[in-house]
């Protein structure tokens, strides 16, 4: 066979292969016999060993080519992954109707009702039609890069199917195992004594993130979308339905159990129907979605937070069992808050074995009357940390006492105090209480933070233990010497932590101030801090006034912030971490733009851009968007029916523009 006589049949292959591939995997209705599938897959591998040269990334066999990887690499969504709002009975349901009615001024809302699949959500990026990259959810704006492991899912097509599709595309979706997969896969694993999952989500998760795609080959993962990210704006769609049906047609699998309902009897009656359908379901499902179907009025809608108003996850009640409380113990956590924790006869619930149960708070334990000995109620719903419902009082013990909170942090020694505004009895101890210490280094290496890679609580334990390490700062100073002389670290594993510390000295100024672990700054906080103040001088010597002009900053953070940055112990701390090396890339802020460095605030409903997607915008031409009215803003942006924000304005003489000016701005900008 000469050259291009292969090139012609290699093409004849791939397209066959393919379309077998898409019969078998995403429709269930294979066409041929599995012989002769594999004798046209051997085909084509004999001809591209013979013309290796002719080999390209669509070609079927590159699924499972790519080698194994040291470490994930990071992927920036295009935009970011939200999460949704939950329900948990009919009162929520009909509250989240009730807000999209009056909001929308309609009497019914047409909602797409979907099972809520229980797996790994996963972003694809399509460019032209062919599959570029794939990322996980991660902290909604960057997640893993698992490009070469999503390759080996047959179902997902590595070029979309027909014509129509957006340039530039984001589906997104959730990868899955099936149950009686799992079930088969575990079996297999058992007779090897290999690692066995205890639920298809996990088994899901943990395939997905193998660093070795020939190993993520052999697990039988799925992929099911549930809608789009990003797309170029040279392809429109009016509804969800609209997407949906584009995606199937595209050649992505997406669930079957997707149904037009109209208003919150059919949201209702959808929910029972699948409630009775679960368990013969393929797939395991943790609740139903609702979304409203007309995309502008999703646009109208806008988000709340990190999820969007038009969305909601209507979840099914916990999994309940009974066991019995061996004894109540209490955890130190980093900001020295105590919490409580039942420890249990270990029980099978909610998919995993469960041996403590967290009792929140004193007030919790009294509520309930939790005492050791006593028979109680345990739920787990998901991923949630699983929890004491009830006590079964017929059980109780004679001798049973009440719950007493210690005035003693069981870890230091040092006093516990409750200040009025607070449910949670915290420890004094600060720095000195041992346990608060390994938190915050805990806290301060996991991967949302600064990222270390390896270094897991169990390390962290062992080095502060063995006086390594006793804050943050210490963790750039420890030698290599130091980590090989510590228990099951040999030479490598040494050499792997010390690389990984170092590597995670890159970093960016949001996860940064993350890791820090001031009280009450989560990630989204910290995002705002960092894109308001552009550089950690700037927020270091920020007063209390300007931190509450931040987005998500109210007087209690502030305060947090202050105090934090106020401590010459943090700013010693700080001070080691910058000298070991620590550095991000300067937020540039455009200071060409004109917009740069004003101060917006953004009021009533936008209809073509959700608030987040304009603050967004704005932070990224150096503009500042703050929550309140005063004499320093610039411009107030008023959308559809603004709040009192707009009379403010007026009333002080701040500059009032319409969304459309706005648009305006931002196109000079
Ligand atoms: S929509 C902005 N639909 O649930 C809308 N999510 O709790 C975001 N999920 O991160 C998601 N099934 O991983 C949507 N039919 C479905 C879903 C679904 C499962 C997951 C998804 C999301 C999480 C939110």
């Amino acid at each position: 066979m000469n050259k291009s006589k292969a090139r012609k049949k290699l093409e004849e292959l791939y397209r066959a292969i393919n379309h077998y591939n898409y019969q078998y995997n995403v429709l269930d209705e294979p066409v041929i016999p599995d012989v002769e599938y594999d004798n046209l897959y051997q085909e084509l591998l004999d001809i591209e060993e013979i013309f290796p040269d002719l080999v390209t990334d669509e070609s079927p066999t590159q699924r499972v080519g790519a080698k194994p990887l040291a470490a994930f690499v990071e992927i920036q969504h295009k935009i970011p992954m939200l999460s949704l709002g939950n329900a948990f009975n009919e009162n929520d349901m009909q509250a989240f109707d009730s807000r999209i009615c009056e909001k929308l001024d309609i009497k019914f809302v047409e909602y797409v009702a979907e099972t809520k699949l229980d797996g790994l959500a996963v972003n694809l990026l399509y460019e032209n039609g062919k599959f570029v990259h794939a990322a996980t959810r991660g902290d909604g704006h960057t997640g893993e890069n698992v490009t070469a492991n999503v390759k080996t899912i047959k179902s997902i097509p590595l070029n979309l199917l027909g014509s129509g599709f957006p340039k530039i595309i984001e589906i997104r979706g959730e990868v899955i195992m099936a149950k009686r997969k799992f079930e088969e896969f575990n079996d297999r694993q058992r007779q090897i004594n290999g690692k066995v999952f205890v639920n298809p989500r996990n088994a899901a998760a943990g395939s997905l993130r193998q660093l070795d795609p020939a190993i993520t080959s052999k697990r039988p993962l799925s992929f099911l979308a549930y809608g789009l990210g990003f797309y170029s704006d040279d392809v429109m769609f009016s509804t969800h339905s609209d997407v949906m049906n584009n995606i199937k047609n595209w050649g992505i699998p997406v669930s079957t159990d997707i149904e037009q309902v109209k208003g919150l009897s059919g949201c209702l009656k959808y929910y029972s129907l699948i409630s009775q359908k679960r368990s013969n379901l393929l797939y395991e499902i943790d609740g139903v979605v609702f979304k409203v179907n007309s995309l502008n009025a999703q646009n109208s809608l806008g988000f709340v937070s990190r999820a969007p108003r038009w969305a909601i996850a209507y979840k099914f009640p916990p999994e309940e069992v009974v066991t019995t409380v061996l004894d109540i113990e209490i955890q130190v956590g980093r900001t020295g808050a105590l919490t409580p924790v039942a420890r249990l006869v270990p029980v099978f619930v909610g998919g995993v074995t469960v041996t403590n149960a967290t009792l929140h708070n004193i007030d919790e334990i009294q509520r309930k009357d939790v005492r050791v000995g006593d028979t109680v109620i345990v739920r787990r719903a998901g991923d949630v940390i699983p929890e004491v419902a009830k006590v079964v009082l017929e059980n109780r013990p004679d001798i049973s006492k009440p719950f007493i909170m210690p005035d003693q942090c069981p870890d230091c020694g040092s006093n516990v105090f409750r200040s009025e505004s607070e449910a949670v009895f915290r420890c004094t101890g600060g720095l000195y209480c041992p346990t608060q210490c390994i938190q915050s280094i805990i806290h301060f290496a996991s991967r949302r933070a600064m990222n270390i890679d390896g270094l897991g609580d169990r390390l962290v334990e062992q080095l502060f233990v063995a006086g390594l390490i006793k804050n943050v700062a210490d963790v750039y100073e420890v030698q290599l010497k130091d980590l090989m002389l510590l228990e099951r670290m040999g030479e490598k594993s040494s050499i792997n932590l010390k690389t990984a510390i170092d590597a995670s000295k890159t970093t960016s100024l949001d996860k940064f101030l993350y890791s820090l672990g001031i009280r009450e700054v989560g990630e989204s906080t910290a995002r705002s801090l960092a894109s308001n103040f552009a550089s950690l001088d700037n927020l270091m010597d920020a007063n209390e006034e300007q931190l509450l002009e931040v987005t998500d900053v109210g007087p209690v953070v502030a305060r947090n912030i202050k105090t934090f940055f106020e401590e010459e112990h943090n700013r010693n701390v700080i001070n080691r971490l910058i000298g070991s090396g620590i550095n991000w890339r300067e937020i540039e802020i455009t200071d060409s733009s004109k917009l740069s460095g004003k101060i917006f605030v953004l009021t009533g409903t936008l209809t073509s851009m959700s608030r987040e997607q304009a603050r967004d915008k704005l932070t990224a031409i150096g503009a500042k968007v703050t929550n309140s009215v005063s004499k320093k803003t610039d411009y107030v942006v008023v959308g559809e029916s603004p709040g009192s924000k707009a009379e403010k304005a007026e009333k002080i003489g701040v500059k009032i523009i319409s969304e459309q000016s706005l648009q305006e701005l931002l196109s000079e900008a």
